[in-house]
This record gives C-alpha cells, sequence and structure tokens, in this order.
C-alpha cells in the first residue's frame, strides 16, 4: 500500500469512530454522530480536525483492546459565518463518548488555541462521564477542563450543545460555560442519575424528568435554548453565534436590518388603558427593535423577567424586560439570578444594555425571605452596578420601590434614562401607599371606605407619573412610546465609545 493510501485508510478508521453498528444505533435512536454534528454547525468545508490519530494509553480491563484512534471526540476549528469557532464533539459511538486522559487532552488543546486566539468555544456534549476503566486519571481530565472553563469565561464566549447523556461531575464544564442549549427527549443533563436518587431519597423519577431539557427550561434554569431535534438545535446555535463577539475585547458583527414602519403605530396600543392589566413586554420589545431580532434566552424560566439579545439598527444589544403578563413582572429569586447572570455576560462582552422597566417590587413572603432573596436580588443589583457597557432604561409603567433602583436607575449608574408617560416612579402603589400614611385619617373618618380613595387619588395624583423623577434628573427624559425606537438609537450612538473602568481590585465579590 503506498503512504497517501495508507493515510486515507487511517483516517477511514478513525472517522468510523466506534463502528457502524454502533452509528446505527445513534442514527436509529434520533441523533446524529459527532462528525455529522460538526458539519451542520460550521461552514460548509470550514472543519479542520485535530488529534484524528490519537490513542488512549491505558490497559486496564480490556481497554488495550478497544483502542479507537480519535479516542471518542472530535476537536478542532472552523467557522460560522465566516468567523472562526473552536470546537469539540463527543463521539458516543467509542467507548459511550465516555472522557478518558487522552480524550480530555485534546478537549483543552482546542480550549487553550481559542483562548490564544480570541475565538468562541463550542462544545458538543453526548458522553457517559468519566471513562470508568481508567479512573482517577479521567477525574483529572476533567478538573483540568473545569479549569480551563473557568479561566476563559469572560475571554471567550463558551457555548454548550448537550445532545445526549451528561451526567455527574460532567455537568460541571457546561455549567462554567455562558449558555447552554439542550435537545428534547435524547439529552439529559444531572450530577446523579434516578437509580442514586432513588438509593438516597427513594424518588422515581424518569431521566427525562429529572434532567431532560423542558425539566431544565422551566424548573432549574440550567438550559438556556431548547431544540425538538440535533438539526434544529445546531441551526440555532449557528443563528445565536451571530450575535456574539469573538471575545471581550471585540464587538458584536452588524448586520443588514429591516424596521417594519407600522410598528411605529402599533406600539401606541400596547398598554391597557387601566394600569393594573397585564400586558405582553415583548410586544414593546419587538415594536422597538429591527425585525425578527429578538432571541429569548431562557424563555420558559422565571417568566417574570425577560432577558434576550436583540437588534438595534443591526447591532447587537442585550435586553432585561420585566414581564407585566407573568407574577405582574415582581422580582423574586429566580427572576433576579436570571437578570444578573445575563447583565453580566452582556457586561463582560460589550454588549449595551437596554433595559424596559415596569415592575411593581420584589416579591414579598416568608418563601422568598427564607430562601434569599435579599442576596439573590443583590445579584442583579450588583450585576447593574458593575457592569459598565453602555446602559439605557425606559420605563413603560411602574417602577415601584427598590426595584426601581435595581432596574438600571441612574444612581446605579445608568447612562441614560427615559420614561413613558405612563410612568408611575414611586416608593409604591397608591393604594398601599395611602393605607399607610393616613392610617389614621382613614380609620377615624366616617367613610373609611371613601377616606382611603381620595387619599389613594392625592398619592396617584402626586406619584403616578414620570414628572416628579424627571424634575429631579432620575430620568432623563419623557418621551412617547413611537418616539422610542429614534431616542433609544439616538442615544446609543452617542453612548459608542463610552470607556469607565472599575476601581482597582483583584475581583469584586458578588453575593453569590
Ligand atoms: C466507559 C462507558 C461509559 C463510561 C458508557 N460506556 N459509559 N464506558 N466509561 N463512563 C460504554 C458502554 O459500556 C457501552 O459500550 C457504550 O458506552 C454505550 O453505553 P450503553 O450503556 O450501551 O448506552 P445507553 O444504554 O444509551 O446508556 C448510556 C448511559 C450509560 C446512560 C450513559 O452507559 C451509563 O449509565 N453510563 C455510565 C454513566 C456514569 O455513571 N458515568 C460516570 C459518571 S461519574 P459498548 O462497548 O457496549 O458499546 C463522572 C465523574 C466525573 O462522570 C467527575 C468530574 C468531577
Amino acid at each position: 500500500m503506498d503512504l497517501s493510501q495508507a493515510l486515507i485508510e487511517k483516517r477511514k478508521q478513525s472517522q468510523l469512530g466506534g463502528g457502524q453498528a454502533r452509528i446505527d444505533k445513534q442514527h436509529k435512536g434520533g441523533k446524529l454522530t459527532a462528525r455529522e454534528r460538526i458539519l451542520l454547525l460550521l461552514d460548509e468545508n470550514s472543519f479542520q480536525e485535530m488529534g484524528m490519530f490519537i490513542q488512549h494509553r491505558s490497559t486496564s480491563f480490556g481497554l488495550d483492546k478497544q483502542i479507537i484512534p480519535g479516542d471518542g471526540v472530535v476537536t478542532g476549528y472552523g467557522t460560522i459565518h465566516g468567523r472562526v469557532v473552536y470546537v469539540f464533539s463527543q463521539d458516543f459511538t467509542v467507548l459511550g463518548g465516555s472522557l478518558s486522559e487522552t480524550h480530555a487532552e485534546k478537549i483543552c488543546k482546542v480550549m487553550d488555541l481559542a483562548m490564544k486566539n480570541g475565538a468562541p468555544l463550542i462544545g458538543l456534549n453526548d458522553s457517559g462521564g468519566a471513562r470508568i476503566q481508567e479512573g482517577v486519571v479521567s477525574l483529572a481530565g476533567y478538573a483540568d477542563i473545569f479549569y480551563r472553563n473557568t479561566r476563559a469565561s469572560g475571554v471567550i464566549p463558551q457555548i454548550s450543545v448537550i445532545m445526549g447523556p451528561c451526567a455527574g461531575g460532567a455537568v460541571y464544564s457546561p455549567a462554567l460555560t455562558d449558555f447552554i442549549f439542550m435537545v428534547e427527549d435524547t439529552s439529559y443533563m444531572f450530577v446523579t442519575g434516578p437509580s442514586v436518587v432513588k438509593t438516597v431519597t427513594h424518588e422515581e423519577v424518569s431521566s427525562e424528568d429529572l434532567g431532560g431539557a423542558k425539566t431544565h427550561a422551566e424548573k432549574s434554569g440550567v438550559n438556556h435554548f431548547t431544540a425538538s431535534n440535533d438539526v434544529e438545535c445546531l441551526k440555532k446555535v449557528r443563528d445565536f453565534m451571530t450575535f456574539m463577539p469573538q471575545n471581550y475585547g471585540e464587538l458584536a458583527p452588524t448586520t443588514k436590518f429591516d424596521f417594519t414602519a407600522s410598528k411605529t403605530e402599533a406600539i401606541k396600543h400596547i398598554l391597557p388603558a387601566n394600569s393594573t392589566l397585564p400586558y405582553d413586554i415583548r410586544n414593546v420589545v419587538d415594536c422597538v427593535i429591527d425585525d425578527n431580532s429578538f432571541r429569548e434566552v431562557q424563555e420558559d424560566f422565571a417568566k417574570n423577567i425577560v432577558v434576550g439579545f436583540g437588534r438595534l439598527e443591526g447591532r447587537t444589544i442585550g435586553i432585561i424586560a420585566n414581564q407585566p403578563n407573568a407574577m405582574a413582572g415582581v422580582l423574586d429569586i429566580d427572576s433576579s439570578r436570571k437578570g444578573g447572570r445575563f447583565v453580566r455576560f452582556c457586561d463582560a462582552f460589550n454588549i449595551p444594555l437596554l433595559v424596559f422597566e415596569d415592575v411593581p417590587g420584589f416579591l414579598p413572603g416568608t418563601d422568598q425571605e427564607w430562601r434569599g432573596i435579599i442576596t439573590h436580588g443583590a445579584k442583579l443589583l450588583y450585576a447593574f452596578s458593575e457592569a459598565t457597557v453602555p446602559r439605557i432604561t425606559v420605563i413603560t409603567r411602574k417602577a415601584y420601590g427598590g426595584a426601581f433602583d435595581v432596574m438600571n436607575s441612574k444612581n446605579i449608574g445608568a447612562d441614560l434614562n427615559f420614561a413613558w408617560p405612563t410612568a408611575e416612579i414611586a416608593v409604591m402603589g397608591a393604594k398601599g401607599a395611602a393605607e399607610i400614611i393616613f392610617k389614621k385619617e382613614i380609620s377615624e373618618a366616617a367613610d373609611s371606605e371613601a377616606k382611603w380613595k381620595e387619599k389613594e387619588a392625592e398619592y396617584a395624583e402626586m406619584f403616578a407619573n414620570p414628572y416628579k423623577a424627571a424634575e429631579r434628573g432620575f430620568v432623563d427624559d419623557v418621551i412617547l412610546p413611537e418616539e422610542t425606537r429614534a431616542k433609544l438609537i439616538a442615544a446609543f450612538k452617542s453612548l459608542e465609545n463610552k470607556a469607565e473602568a472599575l476601581p482597582k481590585k483583584k475581583h469584586g465579590n458578588i453575593p453569590l
């Protein structure tokens, strides 16, 4: 056999992974193979594989008879929409995609290159976890990856795509990355699987209920984006990357955009005439940003706050909006964690922040207090206060109490704040306020109900508007809803060269 032919044969052997039977099983289970996934993720013909011939060195438990070149993970680099990304894709057909010492070394190598070259890292996870036959060296391999994930945090965007099992400590690499995509029905994540759960807590639960895409999208918030199959998932990742900068020193690319002129009229009619009624804040977002540019993050978790990426005249922005349609948009533990983490990602990667505020305050009650709303609410406050990217707030309706401060108020460093004429900026709602400050007058009145109403109206007249805040400069302008897009475009343009440094320190101490 000539040398070229030998190389071709060696490549073929590596590309076959664990063999045709296991590939067929993977397909039967509704899953693509590691290489098929990479080809769908990256631009055509852009993938450059590294370490195709790497082999493990273990001899225990018959592993010396199970040597497959590549060792269960396909690694390398390529482009998405012309921009370089580094990837690894675990091959479940090779010993269940389990992580050996050499498998981990391959992943670490692309992580190091991604860091040195300031390019995003995308991991396609499909693995039975630590290679059991190898023992501690595979655990050390995981630790090498966790360490790099942490060092890379805030330097390059790190995306984890869960496309199969992800169990044990293996979940902690994805958890250390910025965004997690999960595929419905074929992927799951948990620290301990159903059988251990049954032994320890006597709960009977399926893998899907314990750690499937839906569970992590709705209950834990671990999953940021759900897709119904591998193909859709990889398409979503490609689209998502168009919103990302390559690294912390760059800006996200600008794109062509459309804006439907009729949205300027539509925005006038979103808020109900009765200020106690709910509405969907996403309609406001949609009427302000470029057409079809909103990508909601964690859309099924803590629905009382909406976060996601959008574009204004083709430039990426991060949007954080209270959602009156869910729990009246109140801030609670989950929404504070969700909002805080999103703000910090945007701040780390030069993505300007746009806040839409309609918030009645923090959620009262023993459940929230005992679970630490004080600490968790402070996460959102800390994240905004620390952020140095351009920051703008639009108060559409309620801005009550501590939540007014927290939601990117000027006093915690927002650059420009606007309010619609419907804004109500006060310590609390008029009804509750009247009850507290006019308690005596109300109880002594011949008709207490009427007195209460009168005092409520008095308080509302004084504070249920944006003008007291505008008089004091807590908002920079009162604007009409239909003026919002133009105002925001001009405002973000004015902030394009914003440069603000944090006080010198090792790092802050966010209330974790
Ligand atoms: C070695 C493994 C493996 C592992 C699977 N395989 N997991 N080999 N180490 N961890 C092999 C199987 O022997 C099998 O080989 C092939 O992969 C496919 O596995 P199946 O069991 O046939 O597939 P399936 O029925 O789909 O089940 C998948 C699975 C199951 C749910 C992932 O294999 C499983 O429970 N594996 C063990 C999971 C686990 O406990 N991992 C350790 C977690 S602790 P053949 O030759 O038959 O194809 C951990 C610590 C990390 O990861 C700590 C970091 C801090």
